[in-house]
């Protein structure tokens, strides 16, 4: 491609993937994104933090991340964008819990954007101190320190990871954020921050913490430039997005595909394919609306069966039947071009299964789930019912391993959500997956 002077510009064909939630997170997406991860050169964390939590499953090795890009245990440089949130006390906990299984996690396989935010202690206790004076109206964070955080961040009084170099920024930023938190604190009647507390903190987080400390929009335009495969790799789902999700019962970052090129600094072309993830039943942590969840014996059978439990919180989760209209809401404002659907071994030997195909509102059909509060509290799902299958579909690694009927729910799911499923996965190991389309090769 040539410039108005002659000049020639270099044109870089994009083969990059996101990977997002496309329910409440929990989806699986830790060992779709290992797996993807193994055809990568890059992988990207944009959004969230250690709120987070990916398990993966190598060999015999179970390695648990919450902040760290999930490519580092296949030996890949693994990138913490500008719209995460890092807490340095986890990040350093986390790198001395995997480096003891085996990993190297070094400035060489880890950058972290110079502009990224950070949590300190201050917002965990704010978290937490909210939470509880919400009592009933609670959210069910993780508390730790998430919302607090992006909301200093919006507020322009966050202190950023390269303010950890300059011991005089710390010193003004720290007085402005305690006067601000502080204040918050001593009105809910819990402990407050000393500066110097905060700052001996950060002083002593900060020689291990700034050499990995990088200019990550510049190394990842580059890397794209030079052909490198890049894979943006989200966290929590498309339902707990802070626009576009179950609001206010969401996240506090944008967790769609679009936000994969503002959290990393990429243009939004280089966000690549989106594959969105979904299980192939519902699950949820934390409060807030669910309209196919199950209170009865079948939705205790899901949670059994496929041991929902949050990884980061140990929290039981919320158990339910796939919502078709809920996934689809999903693919069409996350931008999913394909999907890759999870834990169909759970619905082995279930007789009757139900999908969510609509929603009605005070005896009326509704198209879209509600935005508002009350009425989201008064949705009913409208269900079909699908025969199930007396085979296993755990560990298929071909369409022909799977039971007639499995094949006939996956169908349906494609056409109810209106997006193609472009990869299956049968059980935790990386290699029980069923490819239908590579999404590298896009
Ligand atoms: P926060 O992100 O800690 O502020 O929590 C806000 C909501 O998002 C709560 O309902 C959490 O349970 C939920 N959440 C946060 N991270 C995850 C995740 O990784 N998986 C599932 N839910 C999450």
């Amino acid at each position: 491609m040539h410039g108005p002077d002659g000049q020639h510009f270099k044109e870089h064909i994009m083969s990059n993937v996101t990977v997002i939630g496309a329910q409440w997170g929990d989806e699986g997406k830790g060992k779709i994104v290992d797996w993807l991860a193994s055809r990568a050169d890059i992988v990207v964390r944009f959004q969230g933090g250690h709120n987070a939590g990916h398990t993966l499953v190598v060999g015999d090795q179970t390695y648990k991340l919450s902040l760290l890009p999930s490519g580092l245990v296949r030996g890949k440089m693994g990138v913490i964008g500008n719209g995460v949130v890092v807490d340095p006390e986890a990040l350093l906990a986390e790198i001395d819990r995997v480096t003891a299984q085996g990993l190297e996690v070094t400035p060489r396989t880890l950058r972290i954007a110079e502009n990224v935010p950070l949590i300190l202690p201050v917002h965990g206790a704010i978290d937490r101190a909210r939470e509880a004076a919400r009592g009933d109206r609670k959210i069910g964070t993780t508390g730790r320190g998430i919302g607090p955080a992006y909301e200093d961040k919006v507020a322009r009084r966050a202190i950023r990871l390269c303010d950890l170099a300059e011991p005089e920024t710390l010193d003004w930023k720290l007085d402005e954020l305690l006067l601000h938190h502080n204040t918050l604190l001593a009105g809910l009647g819990s402990e407050t921050f000393t500066k110097d507390a905060l700052l001996a903190h950060l002083n002593a987080l900060a020689p291990r913490v700034l050499p990995f400390m990088d200019t990550v929009w510049e190394l990842l335009d580059d890397s794209s430039r030079a052909g490198r495969k890049i894979l943006f790799e989200g966290a929590q789902a498309v339902m707990l997005d802070v626009d576009h999700g179950t609001y206010p019962f969401v996240t506090s970052s944008n967790t769609i595909a679009a936000n994969a090129a503002t959290g990393s600094g990429v243009g939004p072309g280089t966000v690549g394919f989106v594959l969105g993830i979904a299980k192939a039943y519902s699950t949820r942590v934390g409060e807030g609306p669910f309209p196919s969840e199950l209170h009865d014996e079948m939705g205790r059978t899901l949670g059994e069966r496929g041991h929902e439990f949050g990884t980061v919180t140990g929290r039981p989760r919320r158990c339910g039947w796939f919502d078709a209209m809920l996934v689809r809401r999903a693919v069409r404002v996350g931008g999913v071009n394909g999907l890759a659907l999870t834990k169909l071994d759970v619905l082995d030997g279930i007789p009757e299964l139900r999908i969510c195909t609509g929603y009605e509102l005070d005896g009326e059909e509704i198209r879209h789930f509600p935005s508002a509060p009350a009425a989201q509290a008064r949705v009913k799902p409208v269900y079909e019912t699908l025969e199930g299958w007396s085979g296993t579909t755990y560990g298929a690694r071909s369409w022909a391993d799977l039971p007639a009927q499995a094949i006939k729910y996956v169908r349906r799911i494609e056409e109810l959500v209106e997006a193609p499923v472009t990869l299956l996965s049968t059980s935790p190991e990386r290699d029980d997956t069923i490819l239908m389309r590579d999404p590298f090769e896009n």
